[in-house]
């Protein structure tokens, strides 16, 4: 139902509730899952789980007709060989050439583009009313990704518009309509990166890419590895952090006391992106396999279960959170949400997330303080990636920058 139900899907914090019980594991018919926290803390880092190659919901026999047709030509962010779809020890290689350039210190240096790049697209805005996403939630993330691969301004809107048809496939429960749009998008992503790599291995520059197809000797990369990275970073980089800070501007609008706190002492920002992570996790939910027989939080769980980790319910766990279902950007204790994941797979982008959201956050409200929607926000219809499609507001009387 979860992964269905398009109604549950734009609200599903009620089902979490049905869900918690005296169980940590809900089995179902089909698919078992959790919003126990210690139970997804303890199978997100666990060896004896896998990632089955994002498709632990089907049965064996399927997911192996599944790699065997697979095109690598129409391979999804969720398909091997890309990080999220491998365990260790292929992962572990993998992994190790992506983290280089997630860096600390690469990170820290993006700090003034991003506030850059904020600050010039609130410039073009000429406040009255717009649409929040579409003029500056989707814009931030994707001129950021995009110089991290290496693509030029020029190419950014259709960066933006294959990202969001292609990010459709990290969902279950497509319908054949949608997956076959997602699947022309994919096609002609991984046909584009091709050109890519080939032109960046010509012509290499600083970006995380190029530096990733120079690699050579034993860790060189393959085309396909390296589009995989590619297109795992675009649709784990935009899709994601589009939907966080457009859940913030919503949450603030909701509660303008706790928007007024934030401008007024904006070093509490950091905090109040842990909360929205927490309150409103951008990514609702993960899978994983159980590889041998095993013990989860005091219950045994059999080979071959796959588990739902429904990370939006376990940031409401109430052993861990106080009143978890309220909205406190005071909070103590946001940022032990997992919303990030945890163990091998946590998001290597994390760092770059929370610095693109503070900063975004930051900014958009020094200029507007007084921003509040100019109507209701219009969900999108995803259920693993949880966000607005649409947030018009109404900005008020701007701060002279
Ligand atoms: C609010 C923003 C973001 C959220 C909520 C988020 C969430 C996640 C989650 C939940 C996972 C792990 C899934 C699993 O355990 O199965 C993950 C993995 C990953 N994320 Fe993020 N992410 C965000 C932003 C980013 C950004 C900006 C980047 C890169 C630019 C990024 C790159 C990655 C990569 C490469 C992985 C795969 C790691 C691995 O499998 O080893 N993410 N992310």
């Amino acid at each position: 139902m979860l992964a269905i139900d398009p109604k549950i899907a734009a609200d599903p914090f009620p089902t979490y509730e049905l869900l918690r019980g005296a169980d940590p594991i809900v089995r179902g018919p089909v698919v078992s899952s959790t919003v126990d926290h210690q139970a997804a803390n303890e199978i997100l880092r666990s060896d004896d789980f896998g990632t089955a190659a994002g498709h632990a919901e089907l049965p064996p026999f399927l997911r192996r007709v599944l790699e065997r047709v697979a095109d690598p030509y129409s391979l999804s962010p969720v398909d091997k060989p890309s990080l999220l779809a491998l365990d260790p020890p292929d992962h572990t290689r993998h992994r190790k050439l992506v983290a280089r350039a997630f860096t600390a210190r690469r990170i820290t240096a993006l700090e003034d583009r991003v506030t850059s790049v904020a600050e010039k697209l609130l410039d073009e805005l000429d406040g009255g009313s717009f649409d929040l996403v579409e003029r500056y939630a989707a814009r931030l993330p994707v001129a950021v990704i995009a110089d991290l691969l290496g693509v030029p301004e020029e190419q950014h809107d259709w960066l933006l518009d294959w990202g969001n048809r292609a990010a459709i496939t990290l969902d279950p429960g497509l319908t054949f309509r949608e997956f076959r749009d997602a699947e022309t998008a994919l096609r002609r992503m991984h046909h584009w990166f091709d050109e890519h790599v080939a032109q960046l291995r010509r012509n290499p520059g600083d970006d995380l890419l190029s530096q990733l197809a120079l690699i050579d000797g034993e860790d060189a990369l393959t085309d396909l590895e390296l589009r995989a990275i590619g297109l795992l970073v675009l649709g784990a980089g935009f899709e994601t952090t589009v939907n966080l800070i457009g859940n913030a501007v919503v949450n603030l609008a909701a509660h303008p006391e706790q928007r007024d706190l934030l401008v007024a002492e904006p070093e509490r920002w950091p905090n109040a992106v842990e909360e929205v992570l927490r309150y409103d996790s951008p990514v609702q939910l993960t899978v994983r396999s159980a590889l041998r027989d095993t013990v989860v939080a005091g219950t045994p769980v059999p080979e071959g279960l796959g588990i739902l980790v429904l990370l939006g319910g376990v940031n409401r766990d109430p052993k861990v959170f106080t009143d978890p279902q309220a909205f406190d950007v005071t909070r103590a204790n946001p940022d032990q949400h997992l919303s990030f994941s945890a163990g091998v797979h946590f998001c290597l982008g994390a760092s770059l997330a929370r610095l693109e959201a503070v900063t975004a956050l930051r900014t958009l409200y020094a200029r507007y303080p007084d921003l509040e929607l100019a109507e209701a926000p219009v969900r999108r219809g995803t259920r693993v990636l949880h966000g607005y499609e649409q947030v018009r507001v109404m900005t008020g009387s701007p701060v002279p920058a």
